[in-house]
C-alpha cells in the first residue's frame, strides 16, 4: 500500500517525534508527518539531545502502522536510515553511508539520525513513529558536545540546497522501500551502502564487546560480525554500539 502523507508543519515545536506520538495514540492515520523549522527538546538516540538549527535543517516525524510482526518492528529504524541515504542521493551527489543502524554519514561524518519509537498493543504493533533529522544547510552548534563528527549536506555539497525538495525526496524514498519490510531488498539495500563494510569493528554490548569484520546487514536487520575463528554473529540493534576496531 503506497503510504499517503498528510503534513503537519509548525514554525516551532518541543520535539516532533512528541507530537506524532500524541497523534498517533489518539488514532492519527498513518502516512501523518509532523515537520517543524525549529524544535526545543529534540531527542536523539539513547536520550541524548537533538539540535535542529532554525529554518537550516530537516526535524520530520512519520506515523507509520506497518502490519508487520511485532518482533520486527527494529527493522522500521534501518528503513529510515535508508530513505533518508536515498532521499539525499536523489537530491545531491554525496557519497552517503548508513552507519549501522540509522545514522547517515557523509565522508565519515554525521549528516542524518533516526529515532523510530514503537507502540504496541498487547504482543502487537500498533504504531511507529519513525523520526528523522537532516542536516540540511547547517549542523549542530561547534559549542554543542558530540559524541560523533557532524556535517551538513550544504558543507560537504558546497552548496545551499532547498530542505523542502530533500525532505520530499525522503517521503518519496520512504514510500518506495516500505512494501519491502521483511523482504530481502532491504538487506541489499543496507548491505550496499554499509560504512565500514569489510572492515573490523568493534561492537559493545551491555555483556559483551566483540571484534570482527563487519560483513553486511541481514533482512531482519542485523549486522553480520564475521569473528577471526570463522564464526559468524548476528546482532540486532539495540544496547551496542558499533565503532571501527
Ligand atoms: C540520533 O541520531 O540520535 C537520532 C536523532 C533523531 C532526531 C529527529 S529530529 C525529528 C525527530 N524529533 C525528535 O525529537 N527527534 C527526531
Amino acid at each position: 500500500m503506497p503510504l499517503t502523507y498528510r503534513i503537519r508543519h509548525y514554525d516551532t515545536i518541543g520535539s516532533t517525534n512528541d507530537e506524532a506520538k500524541r497523534l498517533a495514540s489518539l488514532g492519527e492515520p498513518e502516512g501523518t508527518v509532523v515537520s517543524a523549522d525549529e524544535q526545543t527538546a529534540g531527542r536523539g538516540r539513547s536520550g541524548r539531545t537533538w539540535i535542529t538549527p532554525p529554518g537550516a535543517a530537516i526535524a520530520m516525524s512519520i506515523i507509520l502502522r506497518p502490519r508487520i510482526p511485532a518482533i520486527h518492528s527494529t527493522q522500521i529504524a534501518l528503513l529510515g536510515g535508508l530513505a533518508v541515504l536515498e532521499g539525499i542521493r536523489r537530491i545531491v551527489d554525496l557519497p552517503a553511508q548508513i552507519k549501522w543502524p540509522n545514522d547517515v554519514l557523509v565522508r565519515g561524518k554525521k549528516v542524518a539520525g533516526v529515532l523510530a519509537e514503537a507502540t504496541f498493543a498487547g504482543e502487537a504493533l500498533e504504531s511507529v513513529v519513525l523520526g528523522m533529522g537532516v542536516n540540511v544547510n547547517a549542523g549542530p552548534p561547534p559549542d554543542f558536545k558530540l559524541e560523533y563528527a557532524a556535517t551538513s549536506l550544504a558543507a560537504e555539497s558546497g552548496c545551499p540546497l532547498d530542505r523542502e525538495a530533500v525532505m520530499n525526496a525522503i517521503l518519496a524514498a520512504l514510500d518506495a522501500r516500505y512494501p519491502q519490510l521483511g523482504r530481502p531488498e532491504l538487506a541489499a539495500a543496507w548491505s550496499e551502502h554499509l560504512a565500514m563494510r569489510g572492515e573490523q569493528v568493534r561492537v559493545a554490548g551491555m555483556t559483551e564487546t566483540i571484534i570482527g569484520r563487519l560483513e553486511g546487514v541481514t533482512g531482519e536487520g542485523a549486522i553480520v560480525i564475521r569473528l577471526e575463528s570463522g564464526e559468524a554473529r548476528m546482532l540486532l540493534a539495540g544496547d551496542v554500539h558499533l565503532r571501527g576496531a
